[in-house]
């Protein structure tokens, strides 16, 4: 009773008409790339003083209700010497972890991939609640080849993610569920949309039979997309096949979808998502975000790794954020990136 209580309070805290979650939980490979990008050296003080600055942004809470953190971060500072997790608390911003440990080949599955870290969840879930993380996230990878994902692969990764979403569940921890189907290639929209809804389906699947309750978790999944190869889609066709594909597969107990952004840009991903939430009158979940770096891009070109650029890089996010909340209402317009 006391787990179902701290899950749905939680789910309270995170879900909100217009607000989402920031992912910052880039693993130290990731990190490191995205900083390179910058020509700034990935050290244990750069991260800090990197997320630091993200979320110590005033305002951010207004449009941003929860932060996927890296493991690393929940034990670190902010400037203002509060922890990491605390900082985000200040503003109403939920914390949680990334608790996956990456992915692998499948063995035996030739181009399906797998993600590992179940073994001693439910000790390290223990753990980061008392640094302070009230949610969690575990991300499963599909490309799409011609024979890939197998459906094999597709029942391989369903069962993980719902194993993963059972355990964080018993331990009051809310699971945010990421299966990715990857937009890197030259397959089109309608391949996608195949693709995800077998993923999909497979995955609820799973979750209703490990006993995951739908109404206390997550769904981080991508939007349906042409590949990255082939030449954009309109919104309203990214739009249209993206709720198909979600109306045929999610149960409306679920009660919010946070897309990630997936490498679709910082403009694009807010059209997008103003888009569906344009055309989805019904209501049936929140339509949300849960962007990495269509959230972090602008900031982090305008931050350059340096303490006198913070303020310029604060701005940046606040106005990625604050387009995205206007996106999640349907009232985003693209003149508004020029205010
Ligand atoms: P992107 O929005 O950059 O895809 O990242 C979201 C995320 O958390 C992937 O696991």
């Amino acid at each position: 009773m006391q787990t179902i209580n701290e899950l749905e309070t939680t789910i309270i805290d995170m879900v909100q008409k217009g607000r989402g979650v920031l992912a910052a939980d880039e693993s130290a490979p990731t990190i490191a790339k995205r900083f390179d990008a910058i020509d700034v050296e990935s050290s244990e003080e750069n991260r800090r003083a990197w997320r630091s600055a993200l979320l110590t942004t005033e305002g951010l809470g207004e449009y941003i209700s929860g932060t996927i953190l890296f493991e690393e971060t929940l034990g670190q500072k902010a400037d203002d010497g509060k922890t990491i997790p605390q900082a985000a608390w200040a503003q109403k911003i939920v914390p949680g972890i990334k608790v996956d440990k990456g992915k692998i080949p499948l063995a035996l599955s030739p181009g399906d991939l797998i993600t590992q870290g179940l073994d001693g969840l439910a000790d390290r879930l223990r753990g980061y609640k008392e640094q302070g993380a009230r949610f969690a996230k575990w991300r499963e990878v599909y490309a799409i080849e011609d024979k890939v994902p197998s459906q094999h692969g597709i029942e391989a990764n369903a069962e993980m993610l719902a194993r993963y979403a059972a355990v964080c569940q018993a331990e009051g921890v809310v699971p945010i569920v990421e299966p990715e189907v990857l937009m890197d290639g030259s397959h089109d929209i309608e391949r996608h949309a195949e693709v995800t809804e077998a993923v999909q389906h497979a995955v609820f699947d799973a979750l209703i039979r490990h006993n995951v309750v739908l109404e206390l978790m997550i769904l981080k999944p991508n939007m349906i997309l042409p590949g990255k190869d082939k030449r954009r889609a309109p919104p309203e066709e990214v739009a249209a096949a993206t709720l198909k594909v979600l109306r045929r597969t999610v149960p409306t107990a679920m009660p919010s979808i946070n897309f990630l952004s997936g490498g679709m840009g910082p403009e694009e991903s807010t059209i997008n998502l103003n888009a569906i939430n344009q055309m989805a009158s019904d209501g049936l979940w929140k339509l949300s975000i849960s962007y990495g770096r269509a959230l972090q891009q602008p900031s982090l070109q305008a931050w350059q790794g340096k303490a006198e650029n913070i303020p310029a890089a604060q701005q940046a996010l606040l106005k990625r954020a604050r387009l995205n909340h206007l996106a999640m209402l349907g009232e985003y317009e693209e003149a508004m990136e020029n205010d």
